[in-house]
C-alpha cells in the first residue's frame, strides 16, 4: 500500500447510497427540540418594540429567547466580538437573527418564527460599495496599502497606459448540506455538540463562552460536511451556540438546521469586489507600473474580512513580476450579510484584477494574450529548461520576489504553460477560432488561457499548526484522528493513506474517525487548502513515534538494530525474522510498549508582517494553467464551455484521483462564480436570489463539453508530506479562463475592449455585444 494511489473517496459508497451520515441524519433521542430564528425584515435600524406573544402561543413552541435571555456571551463572531447571536436592539441586515424559537418540530419552529411582531425605527441602509465609500463606512481605518517602487511614476513614464474598472459579484457557497448543529446535554452541565463545521475548535470556543464554562466542558464532533467551501469556517457558530444554549435551558437535545432560503438569507457569502486599475506598459506588453484599488464589500460584521482582503492583495500579482506596484485595499462595511471565507479566500478576486489587465494590454497592442502573460511571468528557477524572455528595461531590478518580498523559488509555469499549449493544440485552435468568427456572424467563439500561482499557508501565521492522535490496537488495527475536517475534499482518505504507508499496512487496517475536540485540541479551521499539508504531517509524526517504539522493542528482541526493522506489505521485517503487523502489535502490547501517540506539526519558514505587507506569508506556491474555449450566441447571450484543458500542480500528489476531482470541481465552481451565479439585492437590501430557482449554480450539463484535466508531474521543493502540494483552492481560479474566453468571444463583435463585469450572465454578455456592435 503506498501513498499516491488514485483511491476513491473513503466514503464514496456511503455518499452515493445515501448512507453517509450528516448532522440531520444522526439518530436523536426522543423529545429532541428544534430551533429556528426570527429574522430582521429591515436592513438597518433599531428595534423599538417586540411582541412575541403569537410566537409563544404557536403550536409546538417550548420557548422563545431574545438577547436578554442569553445567560452569558451574546457573541458568535470569529474575530472582533461584533456579531451578536441575537440582535442587541440594533439591526444590520435583512435576515439578521433577532429571536430564537425552540419547538417540538422543525416545522413548528419555522412557522412560529414568522409570527413575531417587531417594530423598528429605520435608518437608511448602506448597501453598495459606492454608498459605503461615500459614508466612509469601513473596517480598519483608511485603506491598507502594499507597495513596491513608485508605481505612479513608472506608469506615467511607460510608453502605453490603460485604465479600467471591473465589478466582481459575490457567490453563494451552496454546500449541498446546509448549516446544521445538534447539541446533547451531558451530566454536570457538559455539552456535546455535533456541528457541520470546518472549525470544531471555534465551535467549542464559542459554545463554551455562551454557556459560561471552560472549553473542557464542551466537546465538538464533526464526522463530515456535505460541502463547506469556506462557508462553514465561521457561519456555523450561530447554530451551534443556539443549540447549546437552548439545550442548557431546557435540558433536552436541541437541533437546528437552516432551510435553504434561510441559509442563503442569513449566512455570509464571497465578498463582491470592485477593482480599478491603472497600468503602464512597454511595446512588448510588459507591465512597468501598476496601481490597483480593491474595494471589498464586507457586509455588516468583520468576520474574516480582513484576512480575505489581505489575500486579495497578496494575489494581485498572480503569476507576474510587476516591478513597480501599488495595491490599495478598502474593507467596506455594508448592511448586508457578513461576507465570509469562500474557496480562494480573496485570492480569486485579486487574481481576476491582474488577469483583466493582461487581457487588456494584449488587446491594446494586438498581441497574443498568452504571449503577453509569458513576457510578464516570474523567472523560472535557475537551471530549469524553461524558455525565458529577458526583461531588458528593468532586468537589473528583477529579484523574482513578489510585491510583498517573498522570493518565487519554483516558478513552474514556464514549463506548465508550454506543456498545456502543446497538449491543447493552442496555436491551431486559436487560428480556427479566428476563422470561425470571421465566417459566423451570430455564434462567436472565444479562447482564453489563464495561469494560477496561489500562496499556501494561513496568513495568520499561528494557525499553521496541527495535531493528531493515533492508536494501534493489539490486533494491528489503527485508529486515526487528526484536527482536520472532511467536507468532500478527500482529506481523510489522503491522511489515512499516509498512516497506512507509515505502518506499511493496507488501508483497511486504518479506521478513519470523526474529528473530535476531545481527541485533538486547539485545531485550526480546515481551510487555506492546508488540511493535508498540516494534518498529514501531524499524523506522520504520531505514526513515526509509535513505529519507533515498536522498532526499538522488536529490534532488541531479535538482537538487531532498530534500523533493521522495516514496515511494509502488511508485515514487519525484523532482521531475518518476519511477522505480520498484527503479530508485531500483539508482541509490543505484551511487551508493555505504548501503542498510542500524539503528533504535532507547524509549518516552517513563515514570517509575515501584515501591516507592512512584507515577509514570507506562504510556505510555497501551487500552480495551474487552463485554456478554455466557449461559444456565445450573440443574439441571446447564451453560452457554453466547449472545451477546457487544465494542467495543475499538486506536487507529488497524495491521491491523483481525489486531486483531479478537486481540480475539476474547483474549475467549475470558479467558472460558475464568474459566469452564471448572480446574487441580487433589491434597493431595500433584501436578497432576492435565495433559492436555486433564482440563483443558478453550474449543473452537470454546464461542465465543459470536453474536459481534459491532468496533473503536472512534479514534486514540492519544500519538505511537505511526501512532497505533495495543497490542492483544495488553487484550481478554483482556473475558472478565470472561462470568463476571459467569454470576453474573447464578445471581442469578436467589434474593436473595443469588452471590459466585462462578472458574473458574465447572458444579460451582461448581450449588453456587451451590443456595446461593441454599436461601437461605443
Ligand atoms: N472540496 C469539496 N468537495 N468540498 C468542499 O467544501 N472546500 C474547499 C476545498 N475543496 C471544499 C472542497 C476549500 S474552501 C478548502 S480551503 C479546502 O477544500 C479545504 O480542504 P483541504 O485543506 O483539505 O484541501
Ligand atoms: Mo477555504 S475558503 O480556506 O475554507
Amino acid at each position: 500500500m503506498s501513498v499516491s494511489s488514485p483511491l476513491p473517496h473513503d466514503a464514496a459508497r456511503l455518499h452515493v447510497t445515501g448512507q453517509a451520515r450528516y448532522i440531520d441524519d444522526i439518530p436523536t433521542p426522543k423529545r429532541t427540540l428544534h430551533l429556528a430564528f426570527g429574522l430582521s425584515q429591515i436592513a438597518r435600524g433599531r428595534i423599538t418594540s417586540m411582541d412575541l406573544g403569537a410566537v409563544r402561543a404557536a403550536p409546538g413552541v417550548v420557548a422563545v429567547l431574545t438577547a436578554d435571555d442569553l445567560p452569558f456571551a451574546n457573541d458568535v463572531s470569529p474575530s472582533v466580538h461584533d456579531e451578536p447571536l441575537l440582535s442587541d436592539g440594533h439591526v444590520h441586515y435583512i435576515g439578521q437573527p433577532i429571536f430564537l424559537v425552540v419547538a417540538d418540530s422543525h416545522g413548528a419552529a419555522r412557522r412560529a418564527a414568522r409570527r413575531g411582531e417587531i417594530a423598528y425605527e429605520e435608518d437608511t441602509p448602506i448597501l453598495t460599495i459606492d454608498e459605503a465609500l461615500a459614508a466612509d463606512n469601513r473596517f480598519e481605518e483608511g485603506p491598507r496599502i502594499y507597495a513596491r517602487g513608485d508605481a505612479a511614476a513608472a506608469r506615467a513614464a511607460a510608453p502605453h497606459q490603460i485604465e479600467g474598472m471591473l465589478d466582481l459579484g459575490g457567490q453563494e457557497h451552496f454546500y449541498l448540506e446546509g448549516q446544521a448543529a445538534l447539541a446533547l446535554p451531558q451530566e454536570g452541565g457538559d455539552m456535546l455538540v455535533h456541528s457541520s463545521t470546518q472549525h470544531p475548535t471555534e465551535i467549542q470556543h464559542k459554545v463554551a463562552e455562551a454557556l459560561g464554562v471552560p472549553m473542557h466542558g464542551v466537546r465538538v464532533e464533526t464526522r463530515r460536511m456535505g460541502g463547506g467551501f469556506g462557508g462553514k469556517e465561521s457561519q456555523g457558530n450561530a447554530l451551534a451556540v443556539s443549540c447549546a444554549v437552548a439545550a442548557r435551558l431546557t435540558g433536552k437535545p436541541c437541533k437546528m438546521r437552516y432551510d435553504r432560503d434561510d441559509d442563503m438569507v442569513i449566512t455570509g457569502k464571497r465578498h463582491d469586489f470592485r477593482i480599478t486599475y491603472r497600468a503602464g506598459f512597454d511595446d512588448a506588453g510588459r507591465v512597468l507600473g501598476i496601481e490597483f484599488v480593491q474595494l471589498a464589500r464586507c457586509g455588516w460584521a468583520q468576520d474574516l474580512s480582513l484576512p480575505v482582503a489581505d489575500r486579495a492583495m497578496l494575489h494581485a500579482d498572480n503569476a507576474y513580476w510587476l516591478p513597480d506596484i501599488r495595491i490599495e485595499s478598502h474593507r467596506l462595511k455594508t448592511n448586508t450579510q457578513s461576507a465570509t471565507a469562500y474557496r480562494g479566500f480573496g485570492g480569486p478576486q485579486g487574481m481576476v484584477g491582474i488577469e483583466r489587465v493582461m487581457d487588456h494590454v494584449a488587446h491594446v497592442l494586438d498581441l497574443d494574450p498568452v504571449e503577453v502573460r509569458r513576457r510578464n511571468y516570474y523567472d523560472a528557477p535557475a537551471g530549469g529548461a524553461a524558455p525565458h524572455t529577458p526583461r531588458d528595461i528593468s532586468e537589473q531590478k528583477k529579484d523574482n520576489c513578489t510585491p510583498y518580498g517573498q522570493e518565487v523559488e519554483d516558478f513552474e509555469l514556464w514549463e506548465m504553460t508550454e506543456a498545456l499549449l502543446a497538449s491543447s493544440d493552442y496555436a491551431a485552435r486559436k487560428k480556427a477560432v479566428a476563422e470561425w468568427n470571421a465566417a459566423n456572424p451570430v455564434i462567436k467563439k472565444g479562447l482564453a488561457f489563464s495561469p494560477v500561482k496561489f500562496g499556501i499557508s494561513f496568513t495568520l501565521t499561528h494557525l499553521n499548526q496541527a495535531g493528531a492522535l493515533v492508536h494501534v490496537y493489539q490486533d494491528g488495527s489503527i485508529h486515526l484522528n487528526h484536527g482536520g475536517t472532511e467536507m468532500g475534499q478527500g482529506l481523510f482518505q489522503k491522511v489515512a493513506q499516509v498512516a497506512a504507508r507509515r505502518f506499511g499496512v493496507g488501508l483497511e487496517a486504518v479506521k478513519i474517525t470523526a474529528t473530535d475536540t476531545a481527541k485533538v485540541p486547539n485545531t485550526s479551521a480546515t481551510a487555506a487548502s492546508s488540511g493535508s499539508d498540516l494534518n498529514g504531517m501531524a499524523v506522520k509524526a504520531a505514526c513515526d513515534t509509535i513505529r519507533g517504539r515498536m522498532a526499538e522493542f522488536l529490534a532488541e528482541r531479535h538482537q538487531v538494530t532498530p534500523e533493521d526493522v522495516r514496515f511494509e506489505g502488511g508485515r514487519v521485517q525484523v532482521g531475518a525474522a518476519g511477522m505480520s503487523f498484527a503479530e508485531a502489535a500483539q508482541l509490543c502490547y505484551e511487551g508493555r510498549i505504548s501503542l498510542s501517540a500524539t503528533g504535532f506539526y507547524k509549518t516552517p519558514k513563515l514570517a509575515w508582517d501584515r501591516i507592512k505587507g512584507e515577509g514570507r506569508p506562504f510556505f510555497y506556491f501551487a500552480y495551474g494553467a487552463a485554456l478554455t474555449e466557449v461559444a456565445l450566441d450573440t443574439l441571446t447571450g447564451e453560452n457554453r464551455i466547449l472545451r477546457a484543458d487544465i494542467l495543475h500542480d499538486a506536487g507529488a500528489s497524495l491521491n491523483p484521483a481525489l486531486d483531479k476531482g478537486q481540480v475539476e470541481g474547483g474549475y467549475v465552481q470558479g467558472a460558475g462564480w464568474l459566469t452564471c451565479e448572480e446574487l441580487v439585492w433589491d434597493d431595500t437590501g433584501r436578497l432576492r436570489t435565495h433559492a436555486p430557482s433564482t440563483y443558478k449554480i453550474p449543473a452537470f450539463s454546464d461542465q465543459p463539453g470536453a474536459f481534459n484535466v491532468a496533473l503536472w508531474d512534479g514534486k514540492n521543493r519544500e519538505d511537505t508530506i511526501y512532497r505533495s502540494k495543497a490542492v483544495g483552492e488553487p484550481p478554483f481560479m482556473l475558472g478565470i479562463s472561462a470568463f476571459l474566453a467569454l470576453s474573447d468571444a464578445v471581442a469578436a463583435c467589434g474593436s473595443e475592449y469588452p471590459a466585462l463585469d462578472a458574473p458574465a450572465t447572458p444579460e451582461r454578455l448581450l449588453a456587451a455585444v451590443q456595446r461593441l456592435r454599436d461601437g461605443v
